[in-house]
């Protein structure tokens, strides 16, 4: 069996020191909002170059939160991609706000940075939420670009990208550093993924970070005296111990994660297979952290019939995402159709998730373009 993630692997290696962790935070007797919470919200934010994190139950409360300390109104038209994970578009409309939807790029799969200009030149426009898709960082000069010229907000949705970077005017940025927030998802499958859920808004913006703090606990600054209405959002202790634990790995783990897509394409290459992968860029930065390795392939039939013989074969894949998110039945009074964003339409037919985390072996990465081209040479 290869897995497309495993969990157990990596707990193999950390369990002393995570179970060691957890006991610390139960004996200390205070298991919410306390020092670990703090402590890994100075680690996250001086990791990714910004003042403030505040940590959240979960990367989908971290959107709604931010868009809402960010200053969103009811009726704001907000940007982003159908080629994305639902709670990038459903915390706009948890804000009681409208999504706008933009076709992807067809060679990175994120937001078409062209077509958004489009819009803003005709469209009173809130903000857009930027998705770094799969761990690639998306154009981070572009995005600056749009928001010095139009002065619209931006919200960096970097729940599959922590440690991405970009480069602005010569230096070297992270994902979730130059919008006016980013957020992050502690999901357990994420590049850094506690045993449960989590989340955080990284932002350099003290108003922001003051109100997303308050609107995390129920809007109150001091304990039973409300300011607004909030949520109960807290990112729990015990998982900020773990993540703590965790964080000292990430980087060696981004770095595994980086050289297993060097190696599946240097396999694909080899076997010269009609399918599309990542091309590996020879840059001076980590431009993807490959949260995702998503192959493509020439039609749907050909994808299924892939992902059918993988599963046959024992590896485990999954399909990133299935339905755009304009064609979902919960957003149909947004009056989106089939056909409005042909590229994201495409990619949800053709693409496939492949196995990637960092205790992947040679010998796996290789069995698994040994099973594609098992198939793809039949058909060629
Ligand atoms: C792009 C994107 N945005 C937001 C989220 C939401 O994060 P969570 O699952 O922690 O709520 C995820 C996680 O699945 C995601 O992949």
């Amino acid at each position: 069996m290869i897995p497309l993630f495993d969990l157990k692997r990596q707990y193999k290696e950390l369990k002393k020191e995570i179970l060691d962790a957890i006991d610390q935070v139960i004996q200390n007797g205070k298991v919410i909002l306390g020092a670990q919470v703090e402590k890994l919200e100075r680690n996250i934010s001086s990791f990714i170059g910004v003042k403030y994190g505040i940590g959240v139950a979960n990367g989908s409360d971290a959107l709604v939160i931010a868009l809402r300390a960010m200053g969103i109104n009811k009726g704001d038209k907000v940007i982003t991609t159908p080629y994305t994970f639902f709670a990038t578009a459903s915390s706009i409309v948890r804000n009681n706000a409208m999504p706008v939807f933009v076709d992807v790029d067809k060679e990175t799969y994120n937001i078409d940075l062209n077509q958004v200009e489009n819009i803003l030149k005709k469209e009173k426009i809130f903000g857009i939420i930027p998705v770094h898709l799969f761990g690639q960082t998306v154009d981070l000069e572009g995005l600056l670009y749009l928001k010095e010229k139009y002065g619209i907000k931006i919200l960096e949705d970097c729940a599959q990208s922590i440690g991405s970077e970009g480069k602005v005017n010569g230096s070297i940025r992270k994902s979730g550093s130059i919008g006016d927030a980013g957020i992050l998802s502690f999901f357990p499958t994420k590049n850094l993924g506690t045993y449960g859920d989590g989340g955080m808004i990284v932002t350099d913006d003290e108003q922001i970070y003051e109100t997303a703090k308050m609107l995390r606990v129920h809007g109150s600054k001091k304990k039973y005296f409300h300011e607004t209405v909030g949520y109960n959002s807290r990112l729990d202790e015990i998982h900020a111990a773990i993540l703590n634990v965790k964080f000292k790995y990430l980087e060696t783990w981004t770095d595994k994660r980086i050289s297993i897509a060097k190696k599946y394409a240097k396999f694909f290459e080899k076997e010269k297979l009609n399918l599309k992968y990542p091309k590996i860029e020879q840059k001076s930065f980590k431009y993807h952290v490959f949260h995702q390795y998503v192959v493509k392939f020439k039609d749907n039939k050909i994808r299924d019939k892939v992902r059918n013989h993988l599963n046959d074969a024992g590896i485990g894949t999954s399909i990133y995402y299935p339905v755009p998110l304009h064609l979902q039945s919960c957003f149909k009074k947004l009056g989106y159709k089939e056909g409005d964003f042909p590229i994201s339409e495409n990619l949800s037919k053709t693409t496939l998730a492949l196995p990637i985390f960092p205790e992947l072996t040679d010998e796996e990465i290789e069995k698994v373009v040994f099973e594609i081209s098992k198939v793809l040479k039949e058909e060629q």
